[in-house]
């Protein structure tokens, strides 16, 4: 069997922190969260807002150390390495980052944020040699080839994220971390970003870890996508299969309540969530969606579920989808 480019394994990161009585606890953030990219392949990450997104994306690119689990490159793991070990990795995996304004050091020029990581990763390289291949990434971006001599503060929001892709690819990177990274972006702008992140893909074999909020995006960008609520994955599925057919009540609420994409867009009901999501420092017993679950029953309160295949490719941690009758108390399945 090949090996996935990367793969994550039971990845927690917890944080501590004090509770409002000063009480010191632990804010689980992600929460035994497993997945596997391959090469060439976009994987979507999405999920509200604090269920453990960013803090997936950061531990993979060994930039936070983690609570348990392992992040494994070509099956080889790179959470455990020291910095000179982690060098060669870091080539391999970039990053960008949701704003575009913050990103870029408002104090070098274009060229020479591009350069950065070709320096770092080809020192020996000469000066004419850096040039051209800062041309080159720069013609791979479609920004002119005169940006290299202008600042960031010249540059759209739009053009600035493209600066920032072009300093990710600079280092011929086999994944890139992808943070909301067209989030703060104008529509018709978003639009642009994403085709030549596609395009870039298609060219490169470049593999994305896509994290985003915005459903249609994802819908567009993503060849599988993986939900979290509360630091944990709740259902992972190849793209057409979870947006015509989401199996986890969550995913359906979350699709729901975006009305271009899913069942919603073909007429389905909105799903309404009661309830605010509970605190990850004091996460629910049991499913940790059952406190806003329209389908919960009693077993839901008690037994973590855990992913199950339900299609190919297809799983969910959700008790109802177990067959046996004990399970839904012989109440009507969510259709
Ligand atoms: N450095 C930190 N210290 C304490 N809590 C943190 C820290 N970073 C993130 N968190 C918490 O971890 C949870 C997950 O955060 P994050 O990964 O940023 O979520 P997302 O990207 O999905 O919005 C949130 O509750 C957030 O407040
Ligand atoms: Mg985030």
């Amino acid at each position: 069997m090949t090996q996935p480019l990367l793969s994550v394994e039971g990845l927690k990161k917890y944080y501590p922190v004090r509770t409002g009585l000063g009480r010191p606890a632990r804010l689980r953030a992600v929460d035994g969260v497993s997945f596997a990219i391959e090469r060439g392949e976009t994987l979507s990450l999405v999920g509200e807002s604090g269920c453990g997104k960013s803090t997936v994306g950061r531990a993979v690119l060994g930039l936070l150390p983690v609570t348990a689990g392992q992040v494994s490159l070509d099956g080889g793991r790179i959470d455990n390495l020291g910095p000179a070990a982690f060098r060669p990795v870091r080539k391999r995996l970039q990053v960008v980052f949701q704003d575009p304004f913050s990103s870029l050091n408002p104090r070098l020029k274009v060229r020479e944020i591009v350069a950065e990581p070709i320096r770092n990763f080809w020192p020996d390289l000469r000066r004419e040699d850096i040039d051209r291949r800062v041309a080159e990434v720069l013609d791979k971006v479609r920004l002119p080839r005169g940006s290299a001599e202008r600042w960031p503060h010249e540059f759209s929001g739009g053009q600035r994220q493209r600066i920032g892709i072009a300093r990710a690819l600079s280092a011929e990177p086999d994944l890139i971390v992808c943070d909301e990274a067209v989030s703060a972006l104008d529509v018709s702008v978003k639009a642009q970003i994403v085709n030549l992140l596609q395009d870039l893909q298609e060219e490169l074999g470049l593999a994305l870890l896509f994290i985003s909020h915005d459903l249609a995006i994802v819908e567009h960008m993503a060849h599988r996508v993986a939900v979290m609520y509360l630091g944990k994955i709740v259902e992972l599925a190849p793209r057409s299969a979870l947006f015509a057919a989401p199996r986890h009540p969550y995913t359906k609420a979350l699709l729901s309540a975006a009305p271009l994409v899913g069942p919603r867009a073909a007429g389905g009901q909105r799903i309404i969530l009661s309830g605010d999501v509970p605190s990850p420092i004091n996460p629910p017993k049991g499913c940790s969606f059952h406190t806003r679950c329209p389908l919960a029953v009693g077993r839901c309160r008690i037994d973590e579920p855990a992913l199950r295949p339900v299609g190919p490719g297809h799983v969910s941690a959700c008790h109802l989808d177990d067959d046996s009758d004990a399970a839904t108390g012989g109440r009507p399945r969510l259709s």
